[in-house]
């Protein structure tokens, strides 16, 4: 996203991408994007396929047990979210770059950033046993949160904020018509569930599971079996049930590095920082990061103004710590933890029917969703 704004500005980059093509495509990530990424889509020129295929939600679904309520985040916000893998998105913006003569090197191996803090930085990177050299002026981490971004900056100029959680999320594609046209955040004695899509013809299914399953423990026929236990009967007795296409777990995490930028080196979405994916804040906030990027980088080349770099951390870690906390919040709301006192459940439950009855409550939770502005 970066490299395809910074090229409508004239701006040149190289993009480092360790694993292939294929491998990035065939992956299942996240589903929702906010009005921010939407608007970046378009400035980016990419969003000609999301607009006819993304699907515009104006709201979300709330369940406890068998009771439910709606959030109309348009009504409180006067903004809505579109449901577009953003598998699809990585799809659009490879086809852009290289429609426009781009550089992506897929299959990179160890990658080095060097001189990050000096005038000169550069990266080494090794392609067909062949050792690369590329100069630059910056350097943007978005390697993820296992890439050597951060682990460049030195431990002694870091510091590292993390809560893990005691369960993780069982992931299921299927090529079924979705359950109900909002994503249902279900909360239930069993655990939590989430109902969500690509599009018609596909859905996307979360159950909270332990730590210690693995995928393979999971039959697909254990797995409609728990998902429908977990969501209120209505809607249960809607589900249609196929094969999966694709089945995983992801272990969830709260994590947040800083500062995110350490001379001329700048870090980037997971690179930074994990949300847990309750909210569908992790794409999001990497895209707010590349928001702030941007702009630092634009400022500078077009008018000599460093500002905005020299100020990318501190801009972009505010607005990461709030999403950090949304996504910390509806976690904390919706799972059963294994620890869980009896007073825990009271208090989740008072939150729940709080929300489900205050107006002023429901705005905060649509604002934060629909995606706090840049
Ligand atoms: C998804 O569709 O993959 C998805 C939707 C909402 C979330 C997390 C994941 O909060």
């Amino acid at each position: 996203m970066l490299s395809q704004l910074l090229y409508k500005k004239g701006i040149e980059s190289v993009v480092l991408e360790r694993k292939t093509r294929d491998y990035v495509l065939g992956r299942i990530r996240a589903g929702i994007l906010e009005v921010g990424f939407v608007g970046l889509m378009r400035e980016a020129g990419v969003s000609e396929r999301m607009d006819k295929e993304g699907l515009v939600h104006d709201g979300a679904v709330i369940s406890f047990g068998e009771e439910q309520f709606g959030i109309n985040f348009k009504a409180h916000t006067g903004s809505n979210i579109v449901v577009y893998g953003q598998t699809e998105v990585t799809r659009d913006l490879y086809d852009a770059r290289e429609a426009a003569g781009g550089k992506i090197v897929f299959s990179v191996e160890n990658v080095v950033i060097h001189d990050a803090d000096c005038d000169a930085p550069f990266v080494t990177y090794d392609i067909d046993g062949a050792e690369q050299h590329v100069t630059c002026d910056y350097v943007a981490g978005c390697d993820g949160f296992h890439g050597v971004s951060r682990q460049t900056i030195p431990l002694e100029v870091r510091q590292e904020f993390e809560k893990v959680y005691p369960f993780g999320w069982l992931g299921v594609l299927s090529q079924t018509p979705p359950v109900h046209k909002e994503l249902i955040y279900a909360s239930s004695e069993r655990g939590f569930a989430l109902c969500s899509m690509r599009n018609d013809k596909l859905s996307r299914y979360y159950i909270q599971c332990s730590l210690s399953d693995s995928p393979d423990d999971w039959t697909d026929a254990a797995f409609w079996k728990e998902l429908k236990r977990r969501i209120p009967a209505e809607h249960a007795a809607k589900l249609v049930t196929g094969p999966s296409i694709e089945k995983s777990i992801a272990p969830l995490r709260s994590f947040v590095t800083e500062p995110m930028r350490w001379g001329r080196l700048f870090l980037c979405g997971d690179a930074a920082h994990i949300v847990p994916p309750t909210g569908a804040k992790g794409l999001n906030t990497a895209a707010s990061d590349i928001h702030y990027l941007y702009h630092g980088l634009v400022d500078y080349y077009q008018s000599g103004d460093g500002e905005g770099l020299e100020r990318y951390s501190e801009k972009a870690l505010a607005r990461v710590w709030k999403a950090e906390r949304f996504s910390w919040w509806m976690t904390n709301l919706l799972h059963r933890f294994p620890d869980q006192s009896r007073f825990d459940l009271k208090m989740q439950k008072a939150e729940f029917e709080f929300l489900r009855e205050n107006a002023g409550a429901q705005m905060v939770m649509a604002q934060n969703y629909v995606g706090l502005p840049y």
